[in-house]
């Protein structure tokens, strides 16, 4: 990331975050789920929303494959470019934060060190890194978009888990197995690990 352009200070907002937060009376936090293509991020993460909002709670999700549509649509699937692609969504959750909302990530993301400098931008306990561990073989089993297929016959280039690397989280706070774990069983556990924290 570069740094900012020299005479650039950050304006301290009279509002602060906790304000915002207060009148939504929920705590704000990003819950980052991180795994292959195919693995049940977007699908856990769209449960995961549904039930937040009908306890009324504050939600948004920023799903890779959504914003490569729009704010990240510049971006291509080499490292440099998945480097900024989180750097990115990573930067816009914490300004949902900051506004008071809870926040899902839904992105391979698959580098070790940008999803560490995207829990450095959180306090501590209010980034929660959920590994969605589905196995290799079940995501290409799966292959729901065709995309495996595509990769493994060099169709498209920088797949993950192919001929591009995926660096599995060390010390997640939570991992899902959408394999042994039915959907609403996943639900539940990252609700409550949400709720209960
Ligand atoms: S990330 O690696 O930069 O975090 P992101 O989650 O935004 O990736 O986007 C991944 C999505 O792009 C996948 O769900 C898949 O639909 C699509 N995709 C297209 N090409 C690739 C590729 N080469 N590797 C992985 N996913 C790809």
């Amino acid at each position: 990331m570069s740094a900012p352009m020299p005479g650039i200070r950050p304006y301290g907002l009279a509002l602060s975050s906790q304000a915002r937060a207060a009148l939504k009376s929920q705590r704000p936090r990003c819950l980052w789920l991180t795994g292959l293509s195919g693995a049940g991020k977007s699908t856990l993460a769209n449960a995961l929303e549904l039930q937040l909002n009908q306890r009324g709670l504050h939600t948004f999700i920023l799903d890779g494959d959504n914003l490569r549509g729009g704010l990240c649509s510049d971006l291509g699937m080499g490292a440099d470019c998945r480097r900024e692609n989180i750097r990115r969504m990573a930067e816009v959750a914490r300004l949902m934060v900051d506004a008071g909302l809870i926040v899902i990530v839904a992105a391979i993301s698959p580098f070790r060190a940008e999803r560490e400098a995207a829990r450095q931008l959180f306090a501590e306990d209010d980034f929660i890194e959920v590994y969605v561990s589905t196995s290799f073989a079940v995501c290409a089993q799966r292959d729901p978009k065709g995309l495996y297929q595509a990769a493994l016959q060099g169709r498209i280039k920088d797949f993950t888990g192919i001929d591009s690397p995926y660096e599995p989280p060390l010390s997640a706070e939570c991992e899902i197995d959408t394999q042994r774990l039915a959907l609403e069983d996943a639900c539940a556990r990252l609700s409550s690990f949400l709720l209960n924290k």
